[in-house]
Parts: structure tokens; C-alpha cells; sequence
């Protein structure tokens, strides 16, 4: 699994344990989201090119370094992934936002695409897709279809828990894009639920249901 991170950092075990707790309510579900997002995409960002520029400080001319000219991009998948929005956007403040809808259909278990709306320079940047979960795969392998038919070429994606089914299915997929992960669960269950997982992102997120 060269192109997968499964994150072990203690402060995001420790943060997705509370996560996962049926008791969690929606307030603390979306501080946590968050703040996993953030420490998460410390790591993923990891490889991003620096070059060096020059600048004065008040005592003397030096070089230092910055983030490559190139663009970023971010594109939660709806709902769940706008969890994960603006820990990325605290981190990376240049980054343009696109969204992709998508639910799955509870009877087929595949992906319904309900709305997209993308930067118009999409295919210049380097995207970051973000949602809390990767269960069957369905969801993240059509958002990312759907960006490289766009001519996006740069992608990362990153969820906070998933099922080895739905990493299996998407590196299969997307060979060329790196999986972040925050926890590594078992299994599905017979509804394509992720065990032990955390429930329904999206419904915990916003307190429907
Ligand atoms: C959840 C989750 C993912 C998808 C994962 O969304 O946020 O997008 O399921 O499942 P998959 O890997 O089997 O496709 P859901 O369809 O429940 O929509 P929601 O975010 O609006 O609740
Ligand atoms: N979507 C979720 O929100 N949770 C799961 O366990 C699987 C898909």
C-alpha cells in the first residue's frame, strides 16, 4: 500500500477515540472533525515543493523559503466533507474551494451526484479532496472521476476513518493518488457501514436524523 498514510500520531488516535463515542454530540463531533483535519493535513502536506526567495528582514537581506508558485485546492465531497473545510483553509488561506455532492443511494450503495461547483482554473491546482469516510469507496472514486475528467491531474485524498475495502477499491481506481488516512477500521457490515467506525458522518456532523 505504497501510495496510502495511515496517520498514527498520538493526538489523532486519541481525538478520533472521542469521535467514534455514541455519546458525542454534534458540537463536539464538528470541533473534532476539525481538528483532526488540521493535524492530518499537517502530514499531507508534507510533500508539497518549497523554492527559495529573497527577502529582507529589518537587519539583513536572506533567503527563505516558500510554498512553489503552484495553486491549491480543496473539494469536501457533500455533506460530510465540509466538516473538514476550514481546518485546511486555517492552514492554507490562498486555497480555493470547490464542492462536489454526492449521497449515496442507500438501496444500490452507489454514488448520486446532486452539485458541483468547481473553480474555473480547477486543472491548474493541486486538490485536496477531503471527507470523514471511505467505506465502500463509491463516493471517493466518482468525485475524483470526476476532477481528473475535469483535467485536474494533482490529487490527494484524505478521510479521517476507513474500511480496507474502500482503500483497496479507490488505490485500484487511483493508483496515482495518495490516500491519507486517520484510522484504519475492520470491515463494512452488511449495509456498507464501517465497523467499527463512528456511525453516519454527515448526520452526526449537523445533527439530522
Ligand atoms: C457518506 C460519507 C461519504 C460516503 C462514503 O456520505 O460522507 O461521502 O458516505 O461511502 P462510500 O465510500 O461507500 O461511497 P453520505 O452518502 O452518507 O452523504 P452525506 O455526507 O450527505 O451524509
Ligand atoms: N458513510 C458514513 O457516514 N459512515 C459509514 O460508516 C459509511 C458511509
Amino acid at each position: 500500500m505504497s501510495n496510502v498514510f495511515v496517520m498514527d500520531h498520538p493526538l489523532i488516535q486519541h481525538k478520533i477515540g472521542v469521535l467514534r463515542r455514541i455519546e458525542t454530540g454534534p458540537k463536539e463531533f464538528r470541533e473534532l472533525v476539525s481538528e483532526i483535519a488540521m493535524l492530518m493535513s499537517y502530514e499531507a502536506t508534507r510533500n508539497l515543493p518549497l523554492e527559495e526567495i529573497e527577502i529582507e528582514t529589518p537587519i539583513a537581506k536572506t533567503k527563505v523559503k516558500q510554498i512553489e508558485g503552484r495553486h491549491l485546492g480543496i473539494v469536501p465531497i457533500l455533506r460530510a466533507g465540509l466538516g473538514m473545510v476550514d481546518a485546511l483553509l486555517t492552514l492554507v488561506p490562498t486555497a480555493k474551494v470547490g464542492h462536489i455532492g454526492l449521497y449515496r443511494d442507500p438501496e444500490s450503495l452507489q454514488p448520486v451526484e446532486y452539485y458541483c461547483k468547481l473553480p474555473s482554473d480547477v486543472s491548474e491546482r493541486d486538490i485536496f479532496v477531503l471527507d470523514p469516510m471511505l467505506a465502500t469507496g463509491g463516493s471517493a472514486i466518482a468525485a475524483i472521476d470526476f476532477l481528473k475528467e475535469k483535467g485536474v491531474h494533482k490529487l490527494h485524498f484524505l478521510c479521517i476513518i476507513a474500511a480496507p475495502e474502500g482503500v483497496k477499491a479507490l488505490q485500484e481506481a487511483h493508483p496515482d493518488v495518495p490516500i491519507y488516512i486517520g484510522a484504519l477500521d475492520e470491515r463494512l457490515n452488511d449495509h456498507a457501514y464501517i465497523v467499527p467506525g463512528l456511525g453516519d458522518a454527515g448526520d452526526r456532523l449537523f445533527g439530522t436524523k
